[in-house]
């Protein structure tokens, strides 16, 4: 997938960032494809995008947000996506190269926000860019689910934007055990979760190598640290039974829908068993995996000479 952004005014961002501003629209150019690259419904044979940008001071935007939206102030962005119904994005199927619409953006308010947000004027604006992007695509924020969904997606994208990593997926058809039925076994555990302090149940449920499944749920004490979380609460249930071979974990939890990654903790405690042990997790409702030692690089290992070293498998 390639995207052009044709952009007016460039030039008004020049003394804003480090860098050239063409430099800088390439490396939007990049992050957008990568994101509609993964994009469902996105027309299959679309191969390319474009995108208009124009860069606008601040009366000009104070105007065209009272023109359109009724709001007599400037702002940091405004999207006009094109093709829009009823708050969905319903694009033509067999365009090659598909217009997405218009965003215009404007520095002095983009780079009032940065300060109060207390940003570099860069992140804001990639912050702003990706949130504008999505509205061309179909994201909105009219209640707390959709918003948590846009916010998620453009905090990756800032994120990748600036070179964070982020853990290499596997696909949920290329594994050897069914994702959906472990993740079921890890939603069953967690409605056993004791949860008085937090209510916040999470289920984890582990398979073996012979094909059994040992699942577990947390559980809350009075004196908080004492508490455990689902993923030992099942590794260590499994141990008692002569299991010591994860192949996978599924850890489901908190709020419906909403990823629930282990904590830290419960990382490196997997990775004793095996580093190289598949996580799946729900996001949005599909399943998507990982693998521990993506999650986790460079675990901690007992050397038994009690110094740490990396694992040198
Ligand atoms: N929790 C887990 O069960 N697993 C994790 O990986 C992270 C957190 C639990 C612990 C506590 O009962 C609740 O979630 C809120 O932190």
């Amino acid at each position: 997938m390639i995207v052009r952004i044709t952009a007016e005014g460039k030039e008004l961002i020049k003394d804003w960032i480090s860098n050239d501003p063409d430099e800088f629209l390439k490396k939007m150019e990049h992050l957008y494809a990568s994101l509609l690259n993964g994009q469902e419904p996105f027309p299959q044979d679309c191969g390319c995008v474009d995108i208009s940008l124009s860069v606008v001071g601040p009366e000009k935007i104070r105007e065209l947000n009272l023109s359109y939206r009724d709001i007599d102030s400037p702002t940091d962005i405004l999207s006009f996506p094109l093709w829009e119904e009823n708050s969905r994005f319903i694009p033509p199927c067999d365009w090659e190269c598909l217009p997405l619409g218009d965003l215009v953006i404007c520095p002095d308010k983009i780079s009032e926000n940065a300060c109060e947000n207390n940003k570099s004027f860069t992140e804001e604006l990639v912050l702003v860019m990706s949130h504008g992007l999505l509205h061309l695509i179909g994201y909105d924020h009219y209640d707390n689910e959709s918003q948590d969904k846009m916010w998620t997606v453009q905090d990756r994208m800032v994120g990748q934007f600036f070179g964070e990593e982020v853990p290499d997926m596997k696909d949920p058809e290329d594994t050897c055990f069914d994702a959906r039925l472990l993740l079921n076994e890890a939603k069953r555990a967690g409605s056993y979760a004791y949860v008085p302090y937090s209510s916040f149940p999470v289920g984890a449920a582990i398979l073996f190598e012979d094909g059994s499944v040992v699942s577990g749920c947390n559980v809350e004490n009075g004196s908080i640290g004492l508490s455990i979380c689902a993923e030992r609460n099942a590794m260590t249930t499994a141990v008692g039974e002569g299991r010591l071979k994860p192949v996978a974990i599924a850890v489901t939890g908190g709020s419906q829908g909403k990823i629930c990654p282990p904590c830290g903790a419960c990382r490196q405690f997997l990775s004793e068993f095996n580093s190289d042990m598949s996580v799946v997790l729900e996001d949005d409702g599909k399943p998507v995996i990982y693998k521990l030692n993506d999650l986790l690089p460079l675990q901690f290992k007992f050397s038994g000479k009690g110094e740490a070293e990396d694992d040198k498998q």
